[in-house]
C-alpha cells in the first residue's frame, strides 16, 4: 500500500519540528520548493520572501540554505522589523507600492530566488512582478504562492477574471513562445522571451526558471530516412471545387 503523510525533504521535516516562530505554509509546497531551490543549498545566494509575518519562514530558509545564505524578508506591518538577525535582514512597506519596490531592487544587492507570499491580492502579485522580474539573476527564480486567490472573490479573483494574476500569467506562455510568432506587432520576442528558460505551473504556485534563451534551432543527424508521406487526394474532392 502506498505510504501518505510521508516526510518529503529537509524543509518539510524542519516545518514539522518547528517550535519556534511560526510558519504557515500548504503541505504540498515543499516538495515544489526544494525540487527548485535545492541547487542554490550551501551557496552564496539571496532570498527574497514577502510576507514575513511571525518570520518562521525566513528562518526555515536560513537553515535549508545554510550559512553563505543571505535572507531578505519584506512585510506591511512594522512589528515585523524585530524579526531581524544574522544574515536575516526585514524591510517594511507595501509591495503594491511600485516606488518601494524600485527601492527594494537598489537596495538589495543581488535576486536570486524571490518568493512571493505576501498579502496575496492582484495588484501586489502583478507590481511585484512587474518591478522586480527585472532585478532576478539570469539564472534565477522567481515564485509566486497562493494563487488560488485568483479564484477568490475577497482577494480580488474570479474564474477567468480580467487582472487576476492567473490570467496574467497565462499570458506568460504566450512571451515565451514568440520565437516561432508569426505576427510579430502581435506577439514579438521581448525580454521575457530572451531571459525565460520555463513556466512551471503547480497548485497554488507558479515558478519561473530564468536562463537566457536564444532563438531555438532544430537539429537532424544520421542519413537513414524513409520515404516522405504524401496525403492521397480525397476521391470525393474533384466534385466540391
Ligand atoms: C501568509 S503571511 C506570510 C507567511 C510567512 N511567509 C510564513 O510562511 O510563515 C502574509 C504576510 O504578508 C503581509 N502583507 C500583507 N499585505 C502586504 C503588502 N501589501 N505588502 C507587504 N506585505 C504584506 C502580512 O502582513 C503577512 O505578514
Amino acid at each position: 500500500m502506498m505510504k501518505t503523510n510521508t516526510v518529503t525533504n529537509d524543509l518539510e521535516q524542519f516545518v514539522l519540528e518547528n517550535t519556534g516562530n511560526s510558519i504557515n505554509k500548504w503541505k504540498h509546497y515543499f516538495e515544489i520548493y526544494d525540487r527548485h531551490f535545492s541547487r542554490y543549498r550551501g551557496a552564496d545566494v539571496h532570498i527574497v520572501e514577502f510576507g514575513v509575518c511571525h518570520g518562521g519562514s525566513l528562518q526555515m530558509w536560513k537553515t535549508y540554505f545554510g550559512p553563505s545564505a543571505r535572507i531578505f524578508g519584506i512585510d506591511i506591518n512594522p512589528e515585523c522589523k524585530k524579526l531581524e538577525e544574522e544574515n536575516i535582514d526585514i524591510f517594511i512597506g507595501d509591495q503594491e507600492d511600485r516606488a518601494f519596490l524600485r527601492s527594494l531592487a537598489k537596495t538589495i544587492p543581488r535576486i536570486d530566488i524571490l518568493i512571493d507570499d505576501g498579502g496575496h491580492k492582484m495588484n501586489q502579485q502583478i507590481a511585484t512582478f512587474e518591478e522586480l522580474f527585472p532585478f532576478i539573476d539570469e539564472n534565477g527564480i522567481y515564485l509566486c504562492e497562493d494563487l488560488h486567490t485568483s479564484y477568490w472573490e475577497k482577494f480580488g479573483g474570479g474564474y477567468k477574471k480580467n487582472g487576476t494574476f492567473i490570467e496574467y500569467s497565462k499570458n506568460f506562455i504566450d512571451y515565451l513562445h514568440a520565437w516561432h510568432s508569426q505576427n510579430p506587432k502581435k506577439l514579438d520576442v521581448t525580454d521575457f522571451t530572451k531571459s525565460v528558460h520555463s513556466l512551471h505551473y503547480y497548485n497554488s504556485i507558479l515558478v519561473i526558471e530564468k536562463r537566457k534563451t536564444v532563438k531555438p534551432s532544430c537539429i537532424e543527424t544520421g542519413t537513414a530516412r524513409v520515404s516522405k508521406y504524401k496525403a492521397k487526394k480525397k476521391w470525393w474532392k474533384k466534385w466540391f471545387k
